[in-house]
């Protein structure tokens, strides 16, 4: 007989249902085993005194092993999951679980440890079909504008960016190194004149950061597109694409989320409020007292970020602040400068930056020149190639995904990622 999904078997109809058990409860006359699939529960009831001969079976049977059940779905309103039943007319073990390793209030890093486990719960599932929503609905926005989605190498021979921060790997007879950033690469597109690209891929950061918000590999979201007219085409359209997905969200599992993260979905309204860095660290001081040297105001800190949180929902009622005129030296040598402010942002929402976006240099000159400020010159020389032969002016931004889900659900990094990577984690 060929499966059928719980949540599609119809009553009254002989079934197979596959899935792993829940829980056992076996009595001298009766047994129930709770049975999961990704689509639900369901209660299989066995009558022992009918089938004897799965005594020895149901002695063997523990929590968690993988099963086949075949039977007919019943209503019974005196069963709590759904008020059916499956009355089972043949039982089989697909696979006999081990005693648990791990119990449900385990902290995260055990968890971690046995993460296929931890994953069969339904709160750790909703978070991969949010997180599966949000990036489908920002794709989809992005496909609808005629972007086109391309994947670049993350085995690079020069570190890409700043140089720090990479990690270094053996390639054949040299060395090579893991993309801090499809950066470079999203612009080369800028340069070979396909005006709109996206990418969804890894990221890695060689950073011994042990905060709740980094991670050593990540995954980026990131996109570029040309003959903007400033930084603001950028975050205005990061704004729309961020709010288009979100009502999704809120649409599809707003609910579900407030049940099992007791978090609320709001979709932010647009546009999004801007605020200029200088500016933000004058009302950060005025109304909380928050004082940071004039030399270290070109850049956020992390108290500043979310200090900002409480600022943007008093001045404006809105979970997300575009901040603005960071200090040159603060920022990338490829951002285009204005008076020497860099015409880029970072967004901020609930008090974490999720990202860094900007308008590029695309002039070969003054590229050159920042980079060779920084002394980089040579490293990025492949790069900066790229901009010999002409290149429309253009922008774009990088969003990291797992902060993204992780500040929507209201959880740490760790748990917003399918497998965590740290200084201290590599595996499972
Ligand atoms: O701010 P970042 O470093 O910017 C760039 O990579 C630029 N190339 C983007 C651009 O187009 N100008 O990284 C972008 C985003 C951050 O805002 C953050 O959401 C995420 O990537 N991110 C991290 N997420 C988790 N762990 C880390 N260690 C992260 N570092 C950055
Ligand atoms: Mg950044």
């Amino acid at each position: 007989m060929k499966r059928t999904l719980i949540s599609e078997a119809k009553r009254n109809e002989p079934v197979r249902i596959q899935g792993f058990v829940e829980h056992i409860r076996n009595t001298r006359n009766m047994a129930f085993l709770v049975l999961r699939d990704r689509s639900g529960s369901l209660q299989a009831t066995i009558e022992k005194s009918t089938h004897p001969e799965w005594n020895a079976l149901l002695e063997t049977l523990t929590a968690e092993s993988v099963v086949s059940v075949e039977g007919t779905v019943l209503e019974n309103p005196a069963v709590k999951l759904g008020a059916r039943e499956l009355i089972s007319t043949a039982i089989e073990i697909e696979s006999l679980a081990a005693p648990l390793p791990l119990s449900k209030n385990a902290n995260i890093d055990t968890r971690l440890d046995y993460r296929w486990i931890d994953l069969r719960g339904e709160k750790e599932r909703l978070l991969f079909e949010v997180q599966t929503c949000l990036v489908q609905a920002m794709r989809e926005f992005l496909l609808e504008r005629n972007f086109l989605e391309i994947h670049t190498p993350k085995l690079i021979a020069a570190a890409s960016e700043s140089g720090a921060d990479v990690f270094e790997v053996g390639y054949f007879d040299r060395k090579a190194y893991l993309a801090q950033s499809p950066q470079f690469y999203k612009q080369m597109a800028m340069a070979a004149g396909f005006e709109r690209i996206f990418e969804t891929g890894p990221v890695f950061r060689a950073e011994k950061s042990y905060t709740n918000r980094h991670t050593t590999e990540f995954t980026g979201f990131d996109l570029e597109f040309s003959y903007i007219e400033s930084f603001h085409d950028v975050m205005h359209l990061e704004a729309e694409m961020l709010t288009f997905a979100l009502a999704r969200v809120q649409a599809r599992y707003g609910e579900e989320v407030e049940r099992l993260y007791g978090a609320k979905v709001i979709v932010p309204k647009l546009p999004y409020p801007e605020i200029a860095l200088p500016e933000l660290y004058r009302e950060l001081e005025r109304r909380y007292g928050y004082h940071l040297p004039q030399s270290e105001r070109g850049d956020t800190t992390t108290e500043a970020e979310q200090l900002s949180y409480r600022f943007s929902m008093e001045e404006f009622g809105h979970e997300f602040l575009l901040i603005t005129d960071f200090a040159a030296e603060k920022r990338a040598f490829y951002h285009m400068r204005k008076d020497g402010v860099p015409q880029g942002y970072d967004l901020v929402w609930r008090g974490v930056e999720i990202t860094t976006g900007a308008q590029r240099e695309h002039r070969y000159d003054v590229l050159c020149a920042q980079a060779n400020e920084r002394g980089l010159g040579e490293d990025v020389k492949f790069y900066t190639e790229f901009f010999r032969y002409g290149c429309p002016p253009h922008g774009g931004f990088g969003l990291g995904v797992d902060r993204l889900t992780m500040l929507l659900l209201g959880t740490g990094i760790k748990e917003a990622m399918f497998l965590f990577r740290g200084p201290n984690r590599l595996t499972p």
